[in-house]
């Protein structure tokens, strides 16, 4: 996988991209263009939050934000891009709630990596459109979730959305956003499926989910093959 592809995926996140993405992407886009309300990813973080969480290209950190966190759980951020872990661990310290859990921790490091052991295992990790940004196809992007795997715990939850170019209808928004990102190496999902997903998936986890609304699969996966 081409280093500089990877990178692209994730370079755009700069401070003043950061101070438009809530609104643009969280609240136009996703119900406007990708046909996913927010909410329902937010759903998912609220329910399957625990108490050592990885939140791996958390972007602002709106999810995490308006979720409701368990009750002192530490939050382990990992991005390639400092940036959006600088602002989503400012947004957290900012939380009512931040005196009376651990201090996040963030982690620069690239998803298509192992994770360092030394970070210990995790109750669940979130991968919210992030594999939309990873370069390849899903045989290379299956890697990552052999890495997440490998860092979840025995009766952990793995979950995410991710928008899929494949197999689904995109209206003219969401036309025009996908050849845009595509072109400019923002989004890598021109041949993403669902069948796709599925499948890379279940390399790694025996009980795997995924729903597609609009053009977002919404999924999570349990019990990591060791
Ligand atoms: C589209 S944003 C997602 C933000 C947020 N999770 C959400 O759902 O709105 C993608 C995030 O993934 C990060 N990212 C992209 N490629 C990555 C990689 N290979 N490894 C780790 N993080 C990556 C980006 O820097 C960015 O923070």
């Amino acid at each position: 996988m081409n280093n500089k592809d990877v990178r692209r995926g994730a370079n755009i996140y700069s401070k003043p991209v950061l101070g438009f993405y809530d609104l643009l992407v969280v609240r136009l886009s996703n119900t406007l263009a990708w046909r996913c309300p927010s909410r329902l990813m937010l759903d998912q973080y609220n329910r399957f939050l625990g108490q050592e969480h990885l939140d791996v290209g958390p972007g602002t950190g709106w999810y995490l934000i308006h979720a409701h966190l368990p009750e002192r759980n530490r939050i382990t951020l990992m991005d390639l891009n400092e940036n959006s872990m600088e602002h989503t661990g400012f947004r957290l310290a900012g939380m009512p709630t931040a005196g009376t859990r651990p201090a996040p921790r963030a982690v620069t490091g690239n998803v298509l990596e192992p994770i360092p052991e030394h970070l210990g295992n995790f109750d669940s990790i979130a991968t919210n459109y992030l594999f939309h940004c990873i370069p390849g196809t899903w045989e290379t992007k299956s890697e990552a979730f052999g890495h997440l795997a490998d860092r979840l715990t025995d009766d952990g939850v793995l979950f995410g959305g991710t928008i899929l170019g494949h197999g689904v209808r995109h209206n003219t928004v969401g036309k025009g956003l996908m050849a845009l990102y595509n072109r400019m190496g923002i989004f890598h999902n021109r041949d993403d499926a669902e069948a796709g997903l599925q499948q890379a998936l279940e390399r790694s986890f025996h009980q795997t989910s995924v729903k597609v609304v609009g053009t977002v699969a919404v999924f999570n996966a349990r019990q990591p093959r060791r």
